[in-house]
């Protein structure tokens, strides 16, 4: 078995698929780390009984919540890390501390897109194709191999809210997957993952 802990900074929708999905498998997961203490993600843990822990950025370096951090994970014995909607870049130091095991969901089809606005600014290009990235983790701003991206098309018609809903249950629907998937190959001797570099492109709808 391997043990996941999850970053969030907001409604954490994908932290509730993420426990949902880990619930029934050996794996386990272990604790939810929010930066804001408003996040609405805390009290989702708190309905499924998920260990949680506000570490607060202000008056702080990033460094310094981040060793908070360190910490925590040490504690509850994390291997891995799902960052789902945390809002934050990480450090070299932090990242550097579990190497090839944090991954990332992006609301676009990275290269574009990256930041905190991925939905809007996929919604406002006029592209066609939108979609979600899964990623590794690196030292820049949604930059890490890509795991997995999932597409679809657009009439143009939608309203922002349906490519929202639309892009969230893609994410709903991958993103416990593939980290199922990276948890299942840790008990395989496969630590990073059996294919750290892979890259699955599916279009069009796949449920
Ligand atoms: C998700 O759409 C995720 O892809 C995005 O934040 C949202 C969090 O939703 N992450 C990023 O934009 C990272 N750059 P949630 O809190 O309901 O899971």
């Amino acid at each position: 078995m391997a043990n996941l802990a999850v970053f969030a900074s907001g409604n954490g929708t994908n932290f509730e698929a993420l426990a949902g999905a880990l619930a029934p498998t050996r794996h386990a997961l272990v604790c939810l780390v929010v930066d804001r203490k408003d996040a609405f993600a805390l009290r989702r843990a708190e309905k499924l009984g998920v260990p949680s822990y506000v570490v607060s950025y202000k008056g702080k370096r990033r460094e310094d919540a981040e060793e908070e951090m360190l910490a925590i994970l040490a504690s509850r014995g994390a291997d891995y890390i799902a960052l789902a909607g945390f809002m934050r870049l990480l450090s070299p130091r932090l990242i550097d501390a579990y190497p090839s095991r944090i991954v990332n969901i992006h609301p676009a089809l990275l290269p574009k897109y990256p930041g905190t606005q991925g939905i809007e600014e996929s919604y406002r290009s006029g592209d066609r194709e939108l979609g979600i990235t899964i990623h590794y983790v690196d030292y820049g701003l949604d930059s890490g191999p890509p795991i997995r991206q999932q597409s679809f098309t657009r009439s143009g018609a939608e309203t922002i809210d349906e490519i929202e809903s639309r892009i969230h249950e893609l994410e709903h629907h991958w993103y416990p997957r593939v980290m199922i998937e990276i948890l299942d190959a840790h008990d395989s001797g496969f630590p990073c993952g059996v294919h750290p570099r892979r890259v699955e492109t599916e279009k069009g709808d796949v449920f």
